[in-house]
C-alpha cells in the first residue's frame, strides 16, 4: 500500500474541543477522520495533533494534503 486510500474528496469540517487527536493517515479507518487501528499491517501511521483551544478545523479526508492533518485544497486535484 504505497498510496493512502482516499476516504473522501472533501474535508471533515469539525469544531474540536481542546485535546489530543489521532488523524487517520492510511485512509482505511471506519471512523474518519480519526484512526481506528486499521493501519495495522501497512507502513502508515496515524498523525497525532493537539488542539489548545476550541476551534473549527477542516481535517483532510483525501489523505493527500501537504499540511496533514489539515486540508490544503489538494482534494480538488484528485
Ligand atoms: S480533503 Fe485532503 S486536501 Fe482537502
Amino acid at each position: 500500500m504505497n498510496e493512502p486510500k482516499i476516504a473522501d474528496k472533501k474535508p471533515a469540517m469539525l469544531e474540536l474541543e481542546p485535546g489530543t487527536y489521532w488523524w487517520c493517515r492510511c485512509g482505511l479507518s471506519q471512523k474518519q477522520p480519526y484512526c481506528d487501528g486499521s493501519h495495522q499491517g501497512t507502513s502508515w501511521r496515524p498523525v497525532e495533533f493537539k488542539i489548545a483551544e476550541k476551534k473549527r478545523v477542516a481535517l483532510c479526508n483525501c489523505k493527500h494534503a501537504k499540511t496533514v492533518p489539515f486540508c490544503d485544497g489538494s482534494h480538488s486535484k484528485l
